[in-house]
């Protein structure tokens, strides 16, 4: 049998079949065996692979491996975070979505997830060390670093960020990420006092300044006992979808290249662990709009509040609680072309309210005091820096729809109000048709485009036809 060796072919042969090595998660060998075996087979089906066993799972495994050179590639890199367990359900959501994955830990990682869970969740090894003699003879974490569409680093801890920050690269998780000349998602996870720390707010401006994108942390509950607050890692799911926004082609409708944030739904304000305040929005028109507006090419983030509602296809949703969780992601969202908000946000919140379930007392009932929400609308009307170029606010009123619009367009700073009639009768709230009035500020003109009853689906279509033509 004649021998054969690697070094000896030609620098372009090489090169090919280094690409297809690392792609397949092989050593360059096992990937020359591969394709001898490969071609054997080919040769003489009818010996090497009889009947049936054209589908054993050697085989699948083969198809799979295959096609899946040709679907956009992530490069996974999972910090050592609690959330780290969060990152497993994420390969699996981004295969879901077709997208191949590829995986690289920390040391750190390691201690809260296996390798081997990873790689064998994304079908292909996961890689660990920096100095790893296999995949470094030819540079390895440079290859791993260019030889992908897009990296996530899920959960980023707060260590991973200010290496990040740093331009550090002592292990092969932060030198893939100097290395790399690709787009970067990053998910942070942390403690919320970590996420305050005046050093990670510091490294996170460095980032978003360097370019990188991110998403989270949301607020909520942390693995900690008794903790919680801003830190917790998005949900897989929601950094699937900001993933295949990211891989998605230059979009190319009216609105490609544009930025728009749209809130959606109620708020909820707790008055205590159990009780809340909150009113009848769906978010069926929030959720519309960014439907529509995604459609058009344009890169959506949705900030909803408690909704039963699907992520609509393409969009970057955020779920929030409450008026102050919702203003501080719109903050965070910003600067954006177009923001229109269409979230029935509640006026006030509960003065003091309870950390323990309030409990019924001979002494009566409890005082509730309010204190009013921050105004979202009025806020981002009249920042002096970062204010979008068009914002548009939604007025859902029962009574005198026209006057008191025209009213808040004036006291809000805003450029346009969707002005609808949410009384009971008009079975708006909850219902799928809504009836609106469009009222439009130019200079101190303020003109009122008045719209049949349409599905939200079509006042959807309706409203970003017109922010087309106005932008355009
Ligand atoms: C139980 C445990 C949980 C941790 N969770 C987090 C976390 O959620 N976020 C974070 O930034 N650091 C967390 N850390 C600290 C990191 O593991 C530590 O900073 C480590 O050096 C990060 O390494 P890496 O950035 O290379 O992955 C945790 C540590 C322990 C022991």
């Amino acid at each position: 049998m004649a021998s054969l060796t690697v070094r000896k072919l030609d620098e372009a042969l090489k090169a090919s079949l280094r690409l297809r090595a690392a792609r397949a998660g092989r050593s360059v060998e096992d990937e020359v065996r591969m394709i001898l075996r490969e071609a054997a087979e080919t040769e003489a089906p009818a010996k090497a692979l009889p009947g049936p066993a054209r589908n054993t799972p050697a085989q699948l495994h083969r198809t799979r491996t295959h096609s899946a050179t040709e679907l956009p590639r992530v490069t996974l890199i999972i910090g050592g975070g609690i959330a780290a367990y969060k990152a497993l359900d994420l390969i699996r959501r981004l295969k879901e979505r077709g997208i191949h994955v590829r995986c690289v830990m920390t040391r750190a990682a390691q201690q809260f997830v296996t390798p081997l869970t990873a790689g064998a969740l994304a079908d292909e090894r996961c890689y660990t060390d920096l100095f790893d003699a296999q995949s470094e003879f030819d540079a390895g974490h440079i290859r791993l670093a260019r030889d992908t569409d897009l990296i996530i680093v899920a959960p980023a801890t707060a260590d991973l960020m200010a290496k990040m920050a740093q331009g550090q690269a002592d292990d092969l998780a932060t030198a893939i990420l100097l290395a790399t000349n690709r787009p970067v998602l990053v998910a942070p996870a942390m403690n919320p006092l970590m996420w305050a720390n005046a050093a990670t707010k510091r490294n996170v401006a460095q980032l978003a300044r360097d370019g990188v994108s991110f998403i989270g942390p949301n607020s909520g509950e942390m693995a900690e006992a008794n903790e919680a607050g801003v830190g917790r890692m998005s949900e897989p799911t929601e950094i699937a979808v900001a993933a295949e926004a990211m891989l998605r082609p230059p979009q190319t409708g009216p609105l490609a290249g544009k930025k728009i944030l749209i809130t959606a739904g109620p708020t909820h304000e707790p008055i205590d662990p159990v009780r809340y305040i909150a009113n009848r929005s769906s978010g069926k028109q929030g959720f519309a709009i960014a439907a529509s507006a995604a459609e058009t090419g344009a890169e959506v983030t949705l900030i909803s509040g408690p909704v039963d509602l699907d992520d609509p296809a393409g969009v970057r949703v955020i779920r929030v609680e409450s008026a102050r969780d919702m203003l501080a992601q719109v903050e965070r969202a910003l600067p954006v072309d177009i923001a229109i908000f269409a979230a029935a946000v509640a006026d006030w919140r509960v003065a003091n309210a309870g950390a323990q379930k309030i409990k019924k007392t001979a002494g009566g009932m409890p005082q509730l005091a309010l204190v009013e929400n921050p105004d979202i609308l009025a806020t981002i009307s009249k920042l002096k820096q970062n204010r979008p170029q068009l914002v548009i606010g939604f007025a859902a009123e029962t009574q005198n729809l026209i006057e008191n619009a025209t009213s808040k367009l004036k006291r809000k700073g805003c450029d346009w109000i969707v002005a609808n009639d949410v009384s009971p009768a008009s079975g708006v709230m909850g219902g799928d048709r809504n009836t609106v009035h469009v009222l439009t500020l130019d200079k101190s003109d303020i003109a009122v485009d008045s719209w049949p009853v349409m599905t939200k689906e079509e006042v959807a279509d309706a409203l970003v036809a017109k922010i087309a033509e106005t932008i355009a």
